[in-house]
């Protein structure tokens, strides 16, 4: 999808959306040596019923008139998908963009549901990402199972050590600007405490969250998909700078500080 770059003058940071296609970049700006971090980045091919919450987030282009994973997100009721704000925003209407829950693959399988209502939180905003949150209401409910089930939301105010083992999965891509993988990815990414992060990237807020190291990460395709820690989905795959470089943990939405959002979009 889409990103945004911000060269903030000498400090290379850089902020990239991750999510699928329409890769825009400046020609004359930082670009990282490929191939660095072979291998979402650094992780393993996962089964779905490791991580039955997660759904691929499906795109119609009206225009090409092709369909194609965009962005992640998670189950978190019967008819109700939690997502990032940038993998909704601009133009997007209800009737282009489906969910498939239940499949590992990223292209066939599972339950294909199409989208009835989006709902953006009324404080996006777009190029610092701040409060990078989106519901989705769907036309039908999923019919849960083993492979098809629903992630709790985390309790206010919840606190994470650092250093925590999170869990991010996706069918984002391998490594930075690399290509994307059929199979669903897995990687747990170190918990980043907030004042280390606003040291690296100058838009964190309390209703961010920060994780990751060299080597493992969200990456773009990610977007909108789940952190998860215990049995709670923490955060919301938002941006970040590249994937997986040292020095550049990837930025989420901290779902503790978005309850009363979540609360209302679901009732919708
Ligand atoms: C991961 O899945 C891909 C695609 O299904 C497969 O080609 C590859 O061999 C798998 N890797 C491992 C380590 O199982």
């Amino acid at each position: 999808m889409k990103l945004q770059l911000f060269l903030i003058f000498c400090s290379l940071a850089i902020n990239v959306v991750f999510c699928d296609e329409e890769i825009i970049f400046t020609p004359d700006s930082y670009v990282p040596p490929p191939d660095r971090h072979p291998r979402i980045v650094g992780g393993v091919n996962t089964t779905i019923d490791e991580v039955p919450y997660i759904i691929s987030m499906r795109y119609c282009n009206p225009l090409t008139d092709t369909c194609g994973h965009r962005c992640g997100g998670s189950i978190i009721n019967h008819n109700t998908v939690l997502t990032a704000g940038h993998c909704v925003d601009r133009t997007i209407i209800p009737e282009q963009i489906w969910v498939r829950a239940g499949s590992d693959l990223r292209n066939q399988g599972g339950q294909l549901i199409p989208v009835r209502r989006i709902i953006i939180h009324p404080e996006y905003e777009r190029t610092q990402l701040f409060n990078d949150i989106a519901i989705l209401k769907l036309t039908a409910s999923f019919r849960f199972n083993s492979r098809v089930m629903p992630i709790g939301l985390p309790p206010r105010g919840m606190s994470i050590r650092k250093g925590t083992p999170l869990l991010v999965s996706g069918w984002g891509a391998l490594l930075w600007q690399g290509s994307s993988p059929e199979r669903l990815q897995k990687v747990y990414v170190p918990y980043v405490p907030n004042e280390e992060c606003a040291r690296i990237y100058g838009n964190i807020r309390v209703t961010s969250l920060c994780a990751g190291r060299e080597g493992v990460d969200a990456c773009q395709g990610d977007s909108g998909g789940p952190l998860v820690y215990k049995n709670f989905v923490v955060g919301v795959v938002s941006g970040g700078s590249f994937c997986a470089f040292d020095g550049f943990p990837g930025t989420y939405a901290r779902t503790s500080e978005f309850l009363g959002f979540i609360g209302q979009a679901m009732s919708m």
